[in-house]
């Protein structure tokens, strides 16, 4: 089954993978539904939308320092170093996240679309008009964090429920459909529009393929599910492919 992805990735010019919760479920990062999920012990409707905000930003920014704690204990894992490698050294593979832990970044991924923004990144609620700012401090220096141009609250930079995605990175990942391979890794694929990306590449001609360790409301949609941990699955994927350009690189000594 692997190497039906592998073939296809080695003949394949332009690769998109899309990645979720569960890239980073083995760096410790907990995922959002399933076993030890976010959203079996927090109501996403209290933390995570602008009328949660609203309402009570004081405990909002409390989960989320948080997770900005849990997530600073982190580090990439081999899955995110596979990926990271894939995007500097491969003919063009771009990743698209949904997740705002940045370990992708972190792991030195280069073509990378962050469609649900940053948890270290913090931006004004009130949109005061200045430019959403790094900070990765923990614990932030007040709580509920300030907007240092207003004064006024700052909000965590991430999409929350409710609320649309950056015209910019929803262009850049519907461009990045147009591909040849389309691996949806460590996602449960309910989320839209980010969900949408896995049929939208499908549709424009691309082979799909799903990474994770259960069936998702993506696998009878693929070309290919793939049962297993991204922590395993992609570097064994990637010995795969490390080893059919090897045996390439070979032939072509041999035949010169
Ligand atoms: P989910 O928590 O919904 O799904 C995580 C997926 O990862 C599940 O399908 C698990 O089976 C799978 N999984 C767990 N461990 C894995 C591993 N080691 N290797 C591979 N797969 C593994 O997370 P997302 O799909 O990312 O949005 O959730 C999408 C969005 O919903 C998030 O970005 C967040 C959330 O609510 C917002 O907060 C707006």
């Amino acid at each position: 089954m692997l190497e039906t992805l592998a073939d296809r990735l080695r003949r394949a010019r332009r690769v998109t993978v899309l990645t979720g919760a569960g890239v980073s479920a083995a760096s410790g990062v907990p995922t959002f539904r399933g076993a030890g999920g976010l959203w079996r012990s927090f109501r996403a409707e209290d933390l995570a939308t602008p009328e949660a905000f609203e309402r009570d930003p004081a405990l909002v920014w409390e989960w989320y320092e948080w997770r900005r704690a849990a997530i600073a204990a982190c580090s990439p894992n081999a899955a995110h170093d596979v990926l990271a490698r894939w995007t500097r050294d491969s003919v063009d593979c771009t990743v698209i996240t949904q997740n705002v832990d940045d370990l992708h970044l972190r792991a030195g991924t280069e073509r990378l679309v962050r469609l649900h923004g940053s948890i270290w990144q913090l931006a004004c609620w009130h949109r005061c008009g200045v430019e959403s700012w790094r900070d990765e401090r923990v614990p932030l220096a007040e709580r509920p964090a300030r907007c240092p141009a207003c004064g006024g609250l700052a909000r965590p930079g991430v999409v929350w429920f409710g609320e649309s995605l950056s015209p910019a990175d929803m262009n850049a990942a519907s461009n990045a459909c147009a591909c040849d391979v389309f691996i949806a890794v460590g996602t449960s694929a309910v989320v839209y529009p980010a969900a949408g990306l896995i049929q939208q590449a499908r549709t424009r001609g691309a082979f799909t393929a799903e990474i994770n360790v259960e069936a998702t409301a993506a696998s009878s949609a693929v070309d290919l599910a793939v049962q297993g941990g991204a922590e395993t699955v992609l570097p064994t994927l990637a010995d795969y492919l490390d080893l059919g350009n090897r045996g390439r690189s070979t032939e072509a000594g041999r035949s010169s």
